[in-house]
């Protein structure tokens, strides 16, 4: 049995800003939701985060997330302080304690659960996750004893020239058993450079206390500043690229490609440079996407290529090939083997299979069967200055460049619309229609003017 706390009662100095640092943004996430993310896995009993900098900000930003719990740290005087805060809430209770920092957000449920495994099979007080770094500046640094047993955390800041040498820090993630730590929590004291209750010092007043190192180092980077923010990012973007490599996916120049952990992709899928893949897209196989293509919450199927185009809330079926400078808005849905080409806006449109939309066009709230070939330059008019009205158009139809089709429209299947023709009402099947004026036409109107004005 488990309850996890999350210290986020911390300004964050560092970051410069406005906005309490857990609430910083790392793909998509704010850090804090990153960390209650990687403590999911375990089913923790209780999710208590401890709030206090601009405390009403984080509760609402938290707000939809279920089961959590806050309590709050009204003068933030360290992060021994911030878990005695939790004395009161978990009066008798008998189980682990896990605690992780707010801004420590890479941290894999798999760490975490090994730590809360080792941590109940030794039968620990507390076991404390630590880490070799190449450059341990800023961070406490763990001595133990052979065995793994911890002695003694000392901060960074309260560190001798030769304790310094150590590399071995103090991740800020700790499970503790919360009886244990009960009886000495009350006692800190905060004679130290920070002037602080260390957490820290708690650790050391109960026994046995057990180092276990996490393999890859990344995981426990605690973001301080935006750099440590960006290179945060840069990490998780590596993870997500890397996984999908591993999978069979092609990414030609990973440094220029993100990819949100959320997306999906099938193997042999191509990412071009200049993507970015967002939200809950998911990609099938032998489908080539970019250079410079945006695509967000939209299921695109396979062997579609989409070059320099923007794709949002849509579905494109297999075959079909966008762009270059398409812009689907959302709400669309694309038939197989389409063709949306150069400089199209599409929007709650539905094109049904083998329809071509290949230059210069504007669909909104249209809908056409098959085999339809929408002539450069077509335009449906579908706002009348207070509402949107549908354009429907039959198989095989054929309109022809620059037609203006104003809406509510239907036209009907194997309808040819004449080049430059504005239609305001419905067609029947199989008419050819031709909707511009006569040309007048003035044989010698120039020359006759050239000379009256001489
Ligand atoms: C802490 C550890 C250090 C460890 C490092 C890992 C202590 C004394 N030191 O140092 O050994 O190497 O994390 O990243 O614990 N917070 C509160 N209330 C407070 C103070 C802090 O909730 O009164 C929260 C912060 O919001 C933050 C977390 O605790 O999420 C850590 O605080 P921070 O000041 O960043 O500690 P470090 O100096 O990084
Ligand atoms: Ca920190």
């Amino acid at each position: 049995m488990v309850v996890v706390a999350i210290l986020a009662a911390g300004r964050g100095t560092r970051m410069k800003s406005s906005q309490p640092k857990v609430l910083h943004k790392l793909g998509g996430l704010s850090l804090v939701e990153r960390v209650l993310y990687s403590v999911e896995p375990m089913q923790p009993k209780r999710r208590i985060v401890i709030v206090g900098y601009q405390a009403s900000e984080v509760k609402t930003a938290m707000q939809s997330l279920p089961n959590l719990e806050f309590v709050e740290q009204t003068t933030q005087l360290g992060t021994g302080h911030a878990i005695q805060q939790l004395l009161p809430h978990l009066q008798g209770y008998e189980g682990d304690l896990l605690v992780l920092n707010g801004d420590v957000p890479l941290l894999r449920p798999e760490t975490l659960k090994n730590l809360l495994q080792i941590h109940q099979d030794k039968q620990n007080a507390a076991t404390i996750l630590t880490a070799y770094l190449p450059d341990p500046k800023g961070y406490g640094r763990v001595f133990c004893n052979g065995e793994n047993f911890v002695q003694q955390i000392v901060e960074d800041k309260d560190c001798t020239a030769a304790q310094k040498q150590n590399r071995r820090i103090n991740a800020g993630i700790y499970c503790f058993r919360w009886q244990d730590l009960a009886l000495v929590l009350p006692h800190l004291q905060a004679n130290n450079a920070q002037k602080e209750y260390y957490l820290t010092d708690a650790v050391t007043q109960v026994s046995p206390v057990m180092a276990v190192d996490v393999e890859d180092h990344q995981e426990i980077l605690g973001i301080n500043d935006r750099l440590q923010l960006a290179g945060a990012y840069e990490i998780l973007q590596n993870r997500v690229k890397n996984q999908w490599m591993a999978a069979g996916v092609t990414i030609i120049d990973p440094a220029s490609v993100t990819i949100d952990e959320t997306v999906k992709l099938h193997p042999d899928v191509i990412i071009e440079p200049q993507t970015h893949l967002r939200g809950s897209t998911i990609i099938h196989t032998g489908s080539t996407i970019g250079p410079g293509s945006l695509i967000e919450n939209s299921q695109i199927g396979e062997n579609v290529s989409v070059q320099f185009s923007v794709i949002i809330n849509s579905n494109i079926s297999s075959g079909t090939r966008i762009g270059p400078y398409a812009h689907l808005r959302g709400q669309v849905e694309v038939g197989e083997g389409c063709r949306i080409g150069n400089f199209v806006e599409l929007k709650n449109t539905t094109l049904g299979g083998k329809t071509n939309v290949a230059h210069l066009s504007y669909l909104g709230d249209t809908t056409t069967g098959t085999k339809v070939n929408i002539g450069a330059g077509t335009i449906t008019a579908n706002y009348d200055g207070f509402k949107k009205h549908p354009t429907k158009i039959g198989d095989n139809t054929k309109t022809g460049s620059n037609s203006v089709l104003v809406a509510p429209l239907t036209l009907g299947s194997d309808v040819y619309i004449a080049a430059g023709s504005t239609i305001a009402q419905d067609i029947p099947d199989d008419c050819l229609v031709i909707a511009r004026s006569q040309p007048v036409i003035k044989p010698g109107w120039v020359s006759k003017k050239r000379d009256e004005n001489k």
